[in-house]
């Protein structure tokens, strides 16, 4: 019998993820389908209860239910369970299990333009993209991981909060602009710079490190102003197209057992995003 997986979110009309499972269900000949429900807040209790009385085998949460949903699972894995968001669910005979794989995703994507180990990151922003990062770098180990964020606070309380990193500590945008350079890699997890507002960036780039990595989460523009501006000063840049590829690779393979063809993925995405080569 065909399998049902899906996406609940709002907005979801454009999500670009069935396009990626359907098409991995394909090529890996698995019997399933993939499809976008349209969720508001006000249903999301009953829309869970609804996937597990229609035997919904698996689904992905996005915007704006990736916290809300822990409390309605049955089980919550540690990862998501710590970074306070569950983006995929397995229905395992009717348990509901929550997993969190945007940070490992993330983290995959990274090590694609990357080494990590014994490097300095800068993470830009504190909210919950950031916090998935942070917590799934940290594990890591020998990495030291530095926060900017506007309100400074959110920073801190992220970096105690984690605290597996003992050297992490929270800077100003100020400190930001003038320490670039110590920096091997900046992660940019904010909105900032996100379509329609493209000419905005974090802050200004005056001085970075010689052969600094430059990742930033947004996928639309293809490329934001920060790794416009860190390319131009020789930056290595990456854009949010890997990581989305890789969060929904590890969904697929909580659901199946098995990792798609994540560059298949990453090509439908940037189809998806107009054919802009990225
Ligand atoms: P997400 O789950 O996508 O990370 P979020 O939890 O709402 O979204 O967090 C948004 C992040 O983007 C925060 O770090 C936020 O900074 P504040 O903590 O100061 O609000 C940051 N952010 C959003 N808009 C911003 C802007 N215009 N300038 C600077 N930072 C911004």
């Amino acid at each position: 019998m065909k399998k049902l997986y899906g996406v609940i979110g709002s907005p979801i009309a454009h999500s670009m993820s069935p396009h990626i499972h359907n098409d991995a269900f394909k090529q890996m000949d698995y019997n399933a389908h993939y499809h976008a429900f349209h969720i508001e807040p006000d249903e999301l209790e009953d829309a869970v209860k609804g996937m597990k009385a229609l035997g919904v085998s698996g689904f992905n949460v996005t915007i704006p239910h990736k916290e809300a949903i822990i409390p309605l699972l049955d089980e919550v894995d540690e990862a998501a369970r710590r970074i306070g968001a569950v983006n995929t669910v397995v229905n395992r005979d009717g348990v509901l299990i929550g997993y969190n794989t945007d940070g490992k995703g993330y983290v995959e994507a990274l090590k694609e333009v990357t080494m990590l180990k014994n490097k300095r990151v800068l993470i830009i922003g504190a909210g919950g993209a950031a916090r998935a990062i942070f917590y799934t770098l940290a594990k890591e180990g020998n990495i030291q991981i530095d926060l900017y964020n506007r309100t400074a606070s959110k920073a801190v309380e992220l970096i105690q909060e984690f605290s597996l990193n003992h050297l992490a500590k929270g800077i100003s945008s100020k400190e930001a602009v003038n320490t670039m350079k110590d920096y091997d890699v900046v992660v940019q997890t904010t909105s900032v710079g996100m379509f329609p507002y493209t000419e905005e960036s974090p802050f200004p780039l005056i001085n970075i490190k010689e052969g600094a990595v430059f990742s930033d989460i947004i996928y639309n523009p293809i490329e934001t102003r920060l790794l416009r501006d860190a390319k131009a000063l020789g930056a290595v840049t990456q854009n949010g197209v890997s990581m989305f590829a890789y969060q929904a690779a590890f969904a697929f393979e909580h659901w199946t057992g098995q990792l798609p063809d994540t560059d298949r993925m990453k090509n439908i995405v940037k189809v998806q995003l107009g054919g802009i080569s990225c």
